[in-house]
């Protein structure tokens, strides 16, 4: 898990937190006097995003946006399994409540969580939400196999993950009721760049309804 513990730890302290708050509170009110008394009637994102724990993968910074405007899920490598609750919740709440009408997952290259999946070593607790990603290789293995380069081989991983993650939120019952009854839902993939500072959108075209493995449809298609 390299990338995610070879840096040593910033100047930041838990003091330093607090006092960076009121700073930030300072600052806002300057710029934007109504900014909390705005966000406190309500939210209203258009976008859920599903992204890496990674402290160098913010949604908001990397996006330009501010709060009111993504809501979040992280988790170690952004790995997006049917299993989870929290994952489930955060979708149909995304969903059917706030009515978002895009879904984007989002990776990164260089992510400690997809490197340590490719490795041959135990970490803990932590493999055991990484073997998705195991799968995926398993799933993409002749490709996989072909690469030499380790850096090549993270990359691809991470890609490969973040498509998968796109295509296992397709096969869930929330998006495809939301798909059925005609409502507008997209589900994207991006990778992030921690080298480069930017997002390249992976093109998934297989995350629609008309796209997925039949065996996954869990509305009847109209023949
Ligand atoms: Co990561």
């Amino acid at each position: 898990m390299c990338a995610l513990h070879e840096e040593k730890h910033s100047h930041i302290t838990y003091e330093s937190l607090l006092e960076g708050n009121k700073e930030w509170v300072a600052k806002t009110l300057e710029e934007n006097p109504d900014f909390f008394n705005k966000l406190s009637k309500g939210q209203k994102p258009p976008v859920l995003w599903i992204g890496c724990s990674d402290s160098r993968v913010p949604a908001n910074q990397i996006t330009n946006t501010n709060p009111g405007d993504i809501f979040v899920l992280r988790n170690i490598a952004n790995v997006v399994v049917h299993t989870d609750m929290s994952m489930l919740s955060v979708l149909d709440y995304a969903v059917n409540v706030l009515g978002v009408e895009h879904v984007i997952v989002c990776g990164h290259y260089g992510c400690g969580g997809v490197e340590a999946a490719l490795a041959n070593k135990q970490f803990g607790i932590i493999d055991n939400w990484l073997r998705a990603i195991k799968d995926t290789y398993r799933l993409h293995h002749e490709e996989m196999d072909a690469i030499t380069d380790h850096k090549e081989r993270c990359n691809r991983l991470v890609e490969l993950n973040v498509a998968e993650s796109v295509y296992n939120l397709s096969k869930t019952s929330i998006v495809q009721n939301k798909w059925a009854n005609g409502s507008k839902l997209s589900v994207h993939g991006w990778v992030y760049s921690i080298e480069t500072g930017l997002i390249t959108d992976l093109g998934l075209s297989a995350a629609a309804p008309d796209k997925l493995s039949p065996v996954f449809h869990v509305n009847e298609i109209p023949k």
